[in-house]
């Protein structure tokens, strides 16, 4: 989560400062909105662990509009984010990132300033098992809301269209293995060992496509494994 709200911070957007604050998971950072105006956030895969933390701690702001759309797949979980369903600055949408009908109604319909996209099948285990639900989702579903994204940022006055950023949110499996030792950098050659790694090595060609191809404004990380609070405890314990 860290490395997303660096990403927001060094894109010229200077949407927060953050601070390091010796307090525990799930709040490492204190958030400082210097935002003059609400941004909306439509965030994919928000029912997840990773987007569900994410959005907690962007509505903590008070300077957030959130819209969350989610498939509510096993890895979903609507309790997590259920108290904030009488916030009138926070939206939950079940929908499929494939659909892209769906998506163009919601953009349609919400001033958009940020994508964030964590939706994903995510596993690894379940990757070799069940291959298709990953090409699905994290291959198609990512090309569907690309296209969805850049229709909308295409129909955009010039101001909104310079701000707008999605944000895809990817793994450093895209890299590989490591041994004992070693590391990965933004330089080392994709080279993804499971069909979850490939489907979301694909997923950030896309994703760096329409950038070069439409110059629609993305920004992709890579993150290490991530664990804590509203974790989908089973894939640890297999
Ligand atoms: N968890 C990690 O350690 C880790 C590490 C590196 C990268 N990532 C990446 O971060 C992102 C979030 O990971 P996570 O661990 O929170 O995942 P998760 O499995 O906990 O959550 C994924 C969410 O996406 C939703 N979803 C799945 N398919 C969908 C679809 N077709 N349309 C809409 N929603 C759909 C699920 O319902 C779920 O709520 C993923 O893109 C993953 O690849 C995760």
């Amino acid at each position: 989560m860290d490395c997303i709200i660096q990403y927001l911070e060094n894109t010229g957007l200077n949407a927060y400062t953050s601070d390091k604050t010796p307090s525990a998971f799930p709040a490492p950072f204190v958030f400082k909105p210097i935002f003059t105006e609400m941004k909306t956030y439509f965030i994919t895969g928000g029912a997840g662990f990773i987007g569900g933390n994410f959005i907690l701690n962007l509505m903590k702001t008070g300077q957030a509009k959130v819209i969350n759309f989610d498939k509510l797949t096993y890895a979903g979980n609507s309790d997590t984010l259920a108290f904030l369903k009488s916030d009138p600055d926070y939206k939950f949408i079940q929908g499929d990132i494939c659909d892209r009908k769906k998506l163009t109604r919601i953009f349609e319909s919400y001033e958009i300033d940020f994508v964030v996209h964590f939706a994903a099948e995510s596993h690894v285990d379940r990757s070799i098992d069940t291959p298709d639900d990953f090409i699905q989702t994290n291959v198609v579903g990512t090309f569907e809301l690309l296209e969805a994204a850049k229709l909308y940022v295409e129909s955009k006055v010039l101001n909104r269209k310079k701000n707008f950023r999605f944000l895809h949110v990817s793994t450093d499996e895209v890299y590989g293995s490591l041994g004992e030792t070693g590391l990965f950098t933004e330089e080392t050659p994709y080279a993804p060992n499971s069909p979850y790694a490939a489907s979301k090595a694909s997923s950030d060609h896309l994703v760096r496509a329409y950038f070069k191809t439409f110059g629609l404004p993305v920004l992709t990380t890579n993150c290490s494994n991530n664990y804590g609070p509203y974790s989908f405890l089973k894939n640890y314990c297999l």
